[in-house]
């Protein structure tokens, strides 16, 4: 394929698919929830197409559906089944029904930073994670980082305390969902696409996110505020089916891996920066960031990091201590 600009000004425009795919090309539909603008998936989506459409020009054609057009993240990972969708990046806490293993990934301060979520990501027993849905269908292809996780409320929080008794969206994890009960707070699963409207209306008084979320979905707009508790990880799986993968022919689909795999690379160094671009925005937006004294961020901590008990045995006293080794 080549770019719609291109194909506009070319004579073959009157033949040209609307999506700016080709004739003869293998359509590879990408499905995912976030804006394309500013935010670590966007960006990446957006890229893999790019260079697979001019890479494979001719061969394959990736067409991203970004903002939930296509698919909620409940409803893609069962359409990549059915071969109606051929590739996702869901968050590691929508795969609940597939592997409990990715569990690890949502525990409350796992992780200090990023680069120590890509060091463990990128070891032997975060890498053998890939291939933990096989069984049932899917293949994990990369990871993708997004970020840590700030809280954001109806009122200010600063101490577990504030928490108390609120209505928190999480994502559909019961290891969320636990995190959220550990503070005495109500927690509420809900499609990405529904927080907005639920903050606004007051169905739900707070949420998590990390900070390319809250700026691209503007929940700060409805929000008394965020504060800064990097409590959590949110980070993606490429994920395609297993079935649609073994179809491809070979050499298709090294070149769509190694492209795939160059992006992830790329994508994934820069995300400190688009995180800190994200922060920026909605600063500059006129929205309130509440930063926590490190006797305020313990308290955090003490009340959150229990709920790691009652997911040992899921992913593995030996894993937790791996990441626990890379932070120290
Ligand atoms: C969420 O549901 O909050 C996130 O998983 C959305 C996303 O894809 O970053």
């Amino acid at each position: 394929a080549v770019s719609a600009l291109a194909l506009m000004a070319s004579a073959s425009v009157a033949m040209a698919d609307p999506t700016g795919c080709d004739e003869g090309e293998m359509v590879i539909k990408f499905s995912h929830v976030t804006n394309t603008d500013k935010h670590p998936k966007g960006i990446a989506a957006a890229l893999f197409a790019k260079r697979v459409n001019e890479e494979m020009d001719g061969k394959a054609c990736v067409e991203v559906y970004p903002n939930s057009t296509l698919y909620n993240d409940d409803q893609v990972l069962e359409a990549m089944l059915q071969g109606d969708v051929q590739m996702a990046a869901p968050s590691l806490s929508k795969f609940e029904t597939f592997t409990k293993k990715y569990r690890i990934f949502d525990l409350p301060f796992m992780f200090k930073n990023m680069e120590a979520v890509d060091e463990f990501q990128n070891s032997e027993v975060g890498q053998s994670m890939k291939e933990a849905m096989v069984r049932r269908g899917l293949l994990g292809l990369d990871f993708w980082h997004n970020g840590l996780k700030q809280f954001s409320a109806n009122k200010p929080l600063l101490v577990p305390g504030d928490a108390k008794g609120l209505k928190f969206r999480v994502q559909p994890s019961d290891v969320l969902i636990a995190q959220m009960e550990a503070l005495g707070a109500s927690p509420q699963p809900m499609a990405f696409s529904e927080v907005y409207g639920a903050l606004q209306t007051g169905v739900v008084d707070g949420q998590e996110n990390t900070w390319s979320n809250i700026y691209g979905q503007k929940f700060y707009e409805v929000q008394d505020g965020i504060t800064e508790t990097n409590h959590g990880l949110l980070d993606y799986m490429v994920v395609t089916s297993v079935d649609w993968w073994d179809s491809l022919d070979p050499a298709m689909r090294d070149q769509i891996k190694s492209i795939l795999d160059e992006v992830t690379q790329e994508r994934n160094a820069a995300v400190n920066q688009v995180n800190e671009e994200n922060r920026q925005a909605i600063l500059d937006a006129g929205a309130t960031i509440r930063e926590l004294t490190p006797e305020q961020r313990q308290q955090w901590v003490d009340a959150m990091k229990p709920v790691w008990d009652q997911f040992k045995d899921d992913v593995g006293q030996e894993n937790i201590d791996a990441a626990q080794a890379i932070n120290a």
